[in-house]
């Protein structure tokens, strides 16, 4: 899979589907899936392996490492609390699909890299159940949240460790990209919040989806949860963030990854 270049053939028609339905579809198929990620790309960023999967999630095989990012669980109780009613179905839906990317790879540790919850007062409010799902799911492995700019006082009687960054396995992880080059900056680094999107053209229609982002060097997440949306990766806030020779944008297919060239997008 290493490698490969796949912006010409699958069925990108598929992408056209609502977000939330798409993802809860796949959380769906994914409990009657057993064995290897089917539709997961391999790529390396900074020598180490890390595998993309079209559910939202990067695995790294040689640590048992998983990292899903922007979260915004409660994003719809954030809202209800300032009066805006939106369906409150949000965080359950986006735990149902973090439950299914942690069945498939099974990882010894999961970081969540910020903006975990859509504001300070989501995981002190987060109901019992939907605590102890995230319980269930921490149970046997390390857990590590991330904080983010929604959430940066870290989360409240959860299981697991909060940090601003974690250094891990040659790889930094951090919310936000840094613009420091070197060690410290972009080299290894494993970083959220712009939630790349990118768009496509296929059969003379354009087609817009979350992405994975990378040069090699650093790797941007596409945000996990499922009332996130998309920043395009032509946009001015990724300037100076990668290199464009390099960059290719690994698209969240229905059941697959789409590598596209930076240079084929359209925006
Ligand atoms: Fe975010």
């Amino acid at each position: 899979m290493r490698g490969s270049r796949k912006d010409e053939g699958g069925s990108l028609e598929y992408w056209e589907e609502t977000k939330l339905m798409h993802r809860l579809g796949l959380a769906a198929r994914s409990t009657m899936m057993t064995g290897a990620a089917t539709g997961a790309e391999e790529i390396v960023v900074n020598g180490t392996v890390a595998v993309c999967d079209p559910m939202g999630g990067l695995y790294l095989p040689e640590s048992g490492l998983l990292v899903v990012s922007d979260l915004h669980l409660e994003k719809g109780a954030a809202f209800a609390r300032r009066g805006m009613m939106l369906p409150p179905y949000d965080t359950i839906a986006t735990l149902n699909i973090l439950s299914a990317v942690i069945t498939r790879y099974d990882p010894k540790i999961v970081v969540s890299l910020g903006d975990n919850f859509h504001d300070r007062k989501g995981s002190e409010h987060l109901p019992q159940e939907l605590r102890s799902l995230i319980g269930a799911m921490a149970r046997g492995r390390d857990w590590i949240w991330i904080n983010g700019n929604h959430d940066p006082d870290g989360t409240v009687d959860l299981p697991g460790a909060c940090t601003d960054e974690l250094f891990y396995g040659g790889l930094v992880f951090r919310h936000e990209p840094s613009l420091i080059s070197g060690p410290r900056g972009s080299k290894g680094e494993i970083a959220g919040h712009l939630h790349p999107a990118a768009t496509v053209r296929r059969r003379e229609k354009s087609v817009r989806r979350p992405c994975f982002a990378s040069d090699g060097s650093r790797l941007l997440m596409p945000a996990f949860g499922v009332l996130a949306g998309g920043l395009d990766l032509r946009h001015q806030a990724m300037r100076g963030l990668f290199d464009h020779e390099t960059l290719v944008a690994h698209l969240l297919g229905r059941d697959r990854i789409y590598s596209v060239r930076y240079a084929n997008l359209i925006g």
